[in-house]
């Protein structure tokens, strides 16, 4: 109780603590008519633990009430009926206007949880949004019906690899200028992030021997400056025959069907001399561009060919370091990078499109 109130009768102590509950009510009578409030739910439940405050502050030990309940005593014996009547007839209407405020709250929020948590059956429902695969993937999964229909086997590898692997057992010794034109990230001493998808060849002639037919498709790393046609990250397939008696017109002849198929009957694939440590003789091979047929186009840059990757005759250290004998064994090797082929084929002008992950982007391939 104030000073104030303090100095005042009893009987104007009660009509001021019953005012100033009135008062303080104040915002909380609208509940009483739901239609003028559009609370939402986090609102009205803040709303019904404001008034619970209010409630013990008008009602509770320590209120105006409570204050003037003691005063009773203090009164003149023969006014204290009527005084003690005023006392409890003002609390029985704190009391009742309370509780009629507590159900008003309480029916509003039901009526709130229950509005959002209804369901409009006649709404069209949310469709999962199916995903895409990755147009990189939908690429490599046509190479690899390709060459499983040609009889190869799919092999699946590392990409933290050893030097071994990487370089030595692929006839790049240390210090091979080879080695510099494929820098690399390394990882822990001795590892690095594979370069080419030619470190499957060893693993696989040592996990299945020899003979062996399969292709390897996947990721590789290198220290390349992103630009429309590099990036530090790519993916390649590999291809590795060994049998006896295998020659170059094998590797001819397989690599040109499996563009033909690629790309049509029609299409017409070159070899051009060129070198790889690991290949002996090797050559890199080009196709016959799908859009204009030779003649000459944006996307042969009006060669009428395109460049696809490398192959050659696997050099008889490759095959010493996994120990087949080559005076008995033969093979052939290619690798091709999908990224620059997909994005011929899709003509992209950027290969990084393809892993800037825009869904608006991606979205187009099915
Ligand atoms: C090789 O990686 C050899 N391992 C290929 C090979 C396999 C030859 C078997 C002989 C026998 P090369 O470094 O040229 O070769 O890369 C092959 C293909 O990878 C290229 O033709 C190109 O399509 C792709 N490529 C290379 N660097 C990048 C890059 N930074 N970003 C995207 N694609 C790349």
């Amino acid at each position: 109780m104030t000073d104030s109130q303090s100095e005042l009768s009893p009987e104007l102590q009660v009509q001021a603590a019953r005012k100033a509950f009135e008062k303080d009510i104040e915002r909380f009578v609208r509940f009483g008519d739901p239609s003028k409030l559009d609370f939402d739910l986090e609102t009205a439940e803040t709303e019904e633990r404001a008034f619970r405050e209010i409630r013990v502050r008008h009602l509770g030990k320590k209120s105006e009430l409570a204050a003037s309940r003691k005063l009773i005593g203090r009164i003149a014996p023969e006014q204290r009926p009527a005084f003690g009547q005023l006392v409890q007839s003002n609390e029985d209407a704190i009391i009742q206007m309370a509780d009629k405020i507590e159900s008003d709250i309480k029916t509003y929020i039901e009526s709130v949880r229950t509005e959002r948590e209804s369901i409009d059956v006649t709404m069209p429902g949310r469709r999962p949004r199916a995903g895409h695969r990755h147009p990189i993937t939908l690429l490599r999964e046509r190479v690899e019906d390709v060459f499983v229909a040609l009889g190869y086997a799919i092999e699946d590898d590392r990409e933290i690899e050893t030097d071994f692997y990487n370089f030595d057992a692929l006839n790049i010794p240390e210090h091979h200028p080879a080695r510099a034109s494929q820098d690399t990230f390394y990882t822990t001493e001795g590892f690095a992030l594979r370069t080419q998808t030619s470190t499957v060849q060893i693993h696989a002639m040592q996990r299945r021997g020899v003979p062996v037919r399969m292709i390897a498709p996947g990721r590789v790393f290198r220290r390349d400056t992103p630009d429309p046609t590099h990036n530090p990250m790519f993916f390649q397939v590999e291809g590795l025959c060994v049998d006896r008696g295998i020659t170059m017109a094998h590797l001819k002849g397989t690599v040109a069907e499996f563009l033909r198929r690629m790309f049509g009957p029609e299409t017409v694939t070159r070899f051009r001399p060129s070198y790889f440590p690991f290949t002996e003789p090797s050559a890199e091979f080009d196709f016959s561009c799908f859009k204009c047929k030779g003649s000459g186009c944006r996307i042969c840059k009006n060669s009428g060919w395109i460049e696809l990757g490398g192959s050659g005759m696997v050099h008889p250290n490759v095959l010493r370091a996994v120990g087949v004998d080559p005076q008995k064994y033969s093979g052939f090797a290619f690798g091709l990078g999908i990224d620059r082929m997909c994005a011929l084929m899709y003509e992209l002008d950027d290969i990084r499109l393809l892993f800037e992950n825009d869904v608006r982007f991606l979205e187009q391939f099915e």
